[in-house]
C-alpha cells in the first residue's frame, strides 16, 4: 500500500522550485488527488494506518479532503477540526504558534461524543508538527483518545515527529 501511494506521489506531484522561499522545492499534491488511482492509493494507505479508529478527524483545510474519504473507507464518522471562527458556539479551541504569529483550531463543544473514543487525526502534510499536535490536544481536551496521526507526506528538514513526541505524547503512532 505504501509503495503504491509513494509511486502515485512520485508520478503526479507537481514540483515547484523556490516556493514558498528560495531554495525550497514545493511538492503540490493536488494532481495526486485529481488522479483516480492516486487518490485511491493515498486514501488506502491512510485508512490502513488508521485501522481500529472509531472516529476520523480531518484538519482544515486539506485534511478535509482526505479525512472524509478515509472515514468512509473505514466505516467511521468524521469530525472536521476547523480553523478559528468558522463554527457556531459553543466551541472548544486551542491556540498554537506558527512561524509567524498564532493560529487556532476549533471543534463543537457539544453534539459529538468524543469521550474515550479512539480517534485518528488526518492531514495532508507534516512540517513543524504544530498543526497535528494542536488538533490532537484539542481532541484529547474533549475526552478523545488520539492513537494515530496519519499524513500523506512528511517534509524533510522539519522537526514534525520530534514535535509530536514532545507535544502529543509517546503513545501516538505516526504514519506517512
Ligand atoms: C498546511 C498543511 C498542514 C500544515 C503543516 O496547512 O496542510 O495542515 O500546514 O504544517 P505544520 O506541520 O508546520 O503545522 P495550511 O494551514 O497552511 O493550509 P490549508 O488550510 O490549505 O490546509
Ligand atoms: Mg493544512
Amino acid at each position: 500500500r505504501l509503495a503504491r501511494a509513494r509511486a502515485a506521489i512520485d508520478e503526479h506531484a507537481r514540483l515547484v522550485p523556490d516556493f514558498p522561499s528560495p531554495g525550497v522545492e514545493f511538492k503540490d499534491l493536488t494532481p495526486v488527488l485529481a488522479d483516480a488511482d492516486g487518490l485511491a492509493a493515498v486514501v488506502d494507505a491512510l485508512a490502513h494506518a488508521c485501522a481500529g479508529a472509531e472516529l476520523v478527524a480531518g484538519i482544515d483545510a486539506r485534511g478535509f479532503l482526505l479525512g472524509g474519504a478515509v472515514a468512509r473507507q473505514l466505516g467511521t464518522g468524521l469530525v472536521a477540526v476547523r480553523k478559528g471562527g468558522k463554527l457556531p458556539p459553543p466551541v472548544i479551541g486551542v491556540d498554537y504558534q506558527l512561524e509567524y504569529g498564532t493560529a487556532r483550531l476549533e471543534i463543537p463543544a457539544d453534539g459529538i461524543d468524543l469521550a474515550g473514543r479512539r480517534v485518528a487525526v488526518i492531514d495532508d502534510v507534516l512540517a513543524t508538527g504544530g498543526t497535528v499536535v494542536a488538533a490532537t490536544r484539542l481532541l484529547e481536551q474533549a475526552g478523545a483518545r488520539v492513537d494515530t496521526i496519519a499524513v500523506i507526506m512528511e517534509l524533510a528538514g522539519f522537526p514534525g515527529r520530534a514535535m509530536i513526541s514532545a507535544g502529543a505524547g509517546p503513545g501516538v503512532r505516526v504514519h506517512n
